[in-house]
C-alpha cells in the first residue's frame, strides 16, 4: 500500500465511543479502547484511526508526529450551554435564578457594548475552552451584536467550531441591555448573513427566556428560524421554581413553559434548552417528538440551587442530552468537574452514572444534541480532527489513585471526579494543536 500523504499523526492510547445508543447499558459495547493507537489527519479531518501496527507503514516521512505513551486521547469535550460575557462573573454571591440575574448578571453583561472590551473576554475565553479540553461550545453571548462577532472571530483564530449567538431580549432588563422585536430580527438576520456557515462557525437564534421576550419578539425569532431553518434556536427552560411559575403567569394561553417555545416555532432537531430540570410529562413528550434537545448544566444548578436533573428520564422518553457548563452560574470551564458534580446529582437520586456513559454525554453525545455527529464526538474517519490529550497524573492525589486503578473504566472515573484543567495536557483543534500545558 502507498503511503497516505498526512498532515499530521498523533500516536497513543484512544478511548473514544463509537457509535451512538439508544440506552445508557449499551454504551460499554460501543466505547472502543486502543492501547497503541495511531490517528492520522488530512486537512482538519481524520483519514486514518487504528493500531499503531497496522497504521505505522501509511505514514508520510514528512508527517508531523506526536507520540504520548502514557497520556489518554479522547474526543474534544463539547460544551452545550455557556455564557461568553459571563466569563468574569463565576461565583457570584448568594442568590437564586432570578435574583441573581438582576443583581449580577445584567450589570455584567452590560460592559459588552464596548467591542474593545467584548475582544479582550474573547480572547480569554476561547483560550479558557481549549485550556479546559472543550474544542465546540454553544455559547450565549451579550444583547449586543459586537459580543457576537468579538467571539467568532476568537473562534477564527483557532479554526475552532462554536455555534453562537446574539441575544434576543425585549422587557424586564435595564433599558440599556433591550433590544424590540424589530432590531432583534434585523441583527440576528444580519449575524446570521455575516457567520453561519463562516468556516466552522455557526450560529443560533438566542432569545435568553420566555420572560424577557415579548410575544412580539418570540414571532420574529420564530420567522427566522422558518427563514433560516438550517441554525439553531438555543436558549433556557425550567430551570427555576420561581421563573416557571413567572412563565405561566406571563403566557397563561400557553399550556406550560415548553409549549411558549413551541407555539412560536422554536423547538426542534437544531433547538437546545438548558436546564429542563422541572420538566412535566408533557413536556418530556414534546421534546422528545419535537426532536428537541437539552443541555445539563450540573454545576450551575447546584450553585444556584435550581434543582437535580433527572438525567434517566432522557434515555426513558429518548430526548438527546449534552452537558453544559453554564458559565457563570455554572462554576468550571472544566467538563470533567461538571462531570464530577453531574455524578453527585445523580447519586442524589439514586442513580449511578457510568465513567462511559459520563464520557459519551461530554463527546458523542452532546454532539448528537447539537446535531453535529456527523462531523464530530469521536475518531470515525471522515470526522473533523478535534481532540484532546489527558494526562491522568496531574497532582500528587491523582498519582497515587491512578496506581491503583482496576482497568480503563476505572482511571476514568477517578480522572472524572479528580480532574480539571490541569489533566488537559494538550489541545488538536481541527487537526492542529493550540493548545500544550507548560
Ligand atoms: N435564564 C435566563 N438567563 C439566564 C442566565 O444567564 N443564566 C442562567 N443560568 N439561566 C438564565
Ligand atoms: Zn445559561
Amino acid at each position: 500500500m502507498s503511503p497516505i500523504q498526512a498532515q499530521h499523526a498523533v500516536r497513543g492510547r484512544f478511548l473514544d465511543i463509537q457509535h451512538s445508543v439508544s440506552q445508557a447499558s449499551d454504551i460499554a459495547q460501543a466505547v472502543r479502547y486502543i492501547e497503541d493507537g495511531l490517528l492520522i489527519t488530512v486537512d482538519g479531518k481524520i483519514i486514518w484511526f487504528g493500531t499503531w501496527q497496522e497504521g505505522q507503514a501509511l505514514l508520510n516521512k514528512n508527517v508531523i508526529f506526536e507520540h504520548y505513551p502514557k497520556q489518554l486521547i479522547v474526543p474534544g469535550f463539547i460544551d452545550t450551554h455557556i455564557h461568553f460575557p459571563q466569563t468574569e462573573m463565576v461565583g457570584a454571591y448568594g442568590e437564586q435564578l432570578l435574583e441573581w440575574l438582576n443583581t449580577y448578571t445584567f450589570p455584567t453583561e452590560l460592559q459588552f457594548k464596548d467591542k474593545a472590551y467584548a475582544d479582550q473576554i474573547a480572547q480569554f475565553f476561547v483560550h479558557e475552552l481549549l485550556k479546559n479540553g472543550t474544542t465546540t461550545a454553544l455559547v450565549f453571548c451579550s444583547v449586543h451584536t459586537a459580543s457576537v462577532d468579538a467571539l467568532f472571530e476568537a473562534a477564527e483564530q483557532h479554526q475552532m467550531r462554536l455555534i453562537a449567538g446574539k441575544v434576543m431580549m425585549d422587557r424586564h432588563a435595564p433599558a440599556e441591555l433591550c433590544d424590540t422585536p424589530e432590531s432583534a430580527y434585523q441583527d440576528s438576520k444580519k449575524l446570521i448573513e455575516k457567520w453561519h456557515g463562516k468556516g466552522r462557525n455557526l450560529y443560533a437564534i438566542t432569545p435568553r427566556f420566555a420572560p424577557t421576550s415579548t410575544p412580539e419578539q418570540l414571532v420574529k425569532a420564530g420567522q427566522l428560524k422558518a427563514e433560516y431553518p438550517e441554525v439553531y434556536v438555543h436558549t433556557h427552560l425550567s430551570e427555576n421554581k420561581n421563573e416557571i411559575a413567572w412563565v405561566k403567569e406571563l403566557f397563561p394561553e400557553q399550556k406550560g413553559y415548553l409549549d411558549v417555545y413551541h407555539h412560536y416555532g422554536l423547538t426542534g432537531q437544531r433547538s437546545v434548552f438548558a436546564h429542563c430540570v422541572h420538566l412535566e410529562e408533557e413536556e418530556w413528550d414534546c421534546m422528545h417528538e419535537t426532536n428537541s434537545a437539552i443541555a445539563f448544566c450540573p454545576t450551575s444548578n447546584l450553585f444556584l440551587g435550581s434543582g437535580l436533573f433527572p438525567l434517566k428520564k432522557t434515555w426513558e422518553k429518548q430526548v438527546k442530552v449534552g452537558l453544559g457548563t453554564d458559565i457563570g452560574a455554572g462554576t468550571s470551564f472544566s467538563q470533567l468537574q461538571t462531570l464530577n458534580e453531574a455524578y453527585k446529582v445523580q447519586q442524589l437520586q439514586g442513580n449511578k452514572l457510568s465513567a462511559f456513559e459520563s464520557l459519551y454525554h461530554a463527546t458523542l453525545g452532546g454532539a448528537k444534541a447539537l446535531d453535529l455527529h456527523d462531523k464530530l464526538g469521536n475518531f470515525n474517519v471522515g470526522k473533523e480532527a478535534d481532540f484532546i490529550v489527558l494526562d491522568l497524573n496531574a497532582t500528587a492525589l491523582q498519582t497515587l489513585r491512578q496506581q491503583r486503578t482496576q482497568g480503563i473504566e476505572d482511571a476514568l472515573f477517578a480522572l472524572m471526579t479528580m480532574g480539571d484543567d490541569r489533566n488537559i495536557q494538550a489541545t488538536y483543534v481541527y487537526g492542529e494543536r493550540v493548545y500544550v500545558k507548560k
